[in-house]
């Protein structure tokens, strides 16, 4: 890509800052990154999450693969290249939220490290919490949730992750949960909890 300094483009800086929308809202403003398989519960814990947040009062956003790929990201496909740039757009999304002081929540396979790594990278260390929903590829399948794994099996559904597409498991994420065998109720607090160790909640 071309650097905006030869396109003529410049940064236009704001007066109403993100430390001032922060101290409106009342707390930071931050990245929830959720990364596991399609089944692994990101959505349903990230909606979860984002449900309790709201009840504290805090201002929230949740951006969601199946919901993003109708729109933003509605030309993006399944390959590598693609779901690359899927993860950039959705870095580049969840960090004007997170400017905006909201606690952004995001659910998205994201399967390759590099591409995590890049979205961590755009934002100051401490505003990115990476949550692995570590559930188990065979427990995904039987879920099947939304019988794309049995289409996956089928051939029907080329480049599917975790059976014809790798799944790059985060190897230092902020946190991992399990919906397998605990409940959603347990993860919820399990990430409230890591968010207020890390300073990100003080409420
Ligand atoms: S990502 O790999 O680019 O991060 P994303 O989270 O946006 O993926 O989209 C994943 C969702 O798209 C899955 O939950 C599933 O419903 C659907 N999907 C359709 N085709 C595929 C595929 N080939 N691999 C994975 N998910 C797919």
């Amino acid at each position: 890509m071309e650097p905006t300094s030869e396109k003529n483009i410049v940064w236009h800086h704001a007066t109403v800052t993100r430390a001032r929308r922060e101290a409106q809202n009342g707390h930071r403003g931050a990245i929830i990154w959720f990364t596991g398989l399609s089944g692994s519960g990101k959505s349903t814990l990230a909606h979860a999450v984002e449900e309790n947040l709201h009840q504290r009062g805090c201002r929230t956003f949740v951006l969601d693969g199946d919901n993003v790929r109708h729109g933003l990201c509605g030309d993006l496909g399944f390959s590598a290249e693609d779901r690359t740039e899927n993860i950039r757009r959705i870095g580049e999304v969840a960090k004007l939220f997170m400017e905006a002081g909201i606690l952004v929540l995001t659910a998205f396979i994201s399967p390759y490290r590099v591409d995590r790594k890049h979205a961590r990278g755009m934002v100051e260390h401490g505003d990115f919490i990476e949550i692995y929903c570590n559930t188990p590829l065979n427990i995904c399948e039987e879920r099947d949730v939304k019988g794309m794994y049995k289409k996956a099996r089928a051939g029907l559904i080329k480049e599917f992750t975790g059976i014809s597409s790798p799944y790059e498991a985060p190897q230092n994420p902020e946190l991992t949960v399990n919906t397998d065998n605990i409940d959603v109720d347990v993860c919820v607090l399990q990430i409230i909890n890591e968010m207020k160790h890390r300073a990100i909640l003080t409420m």
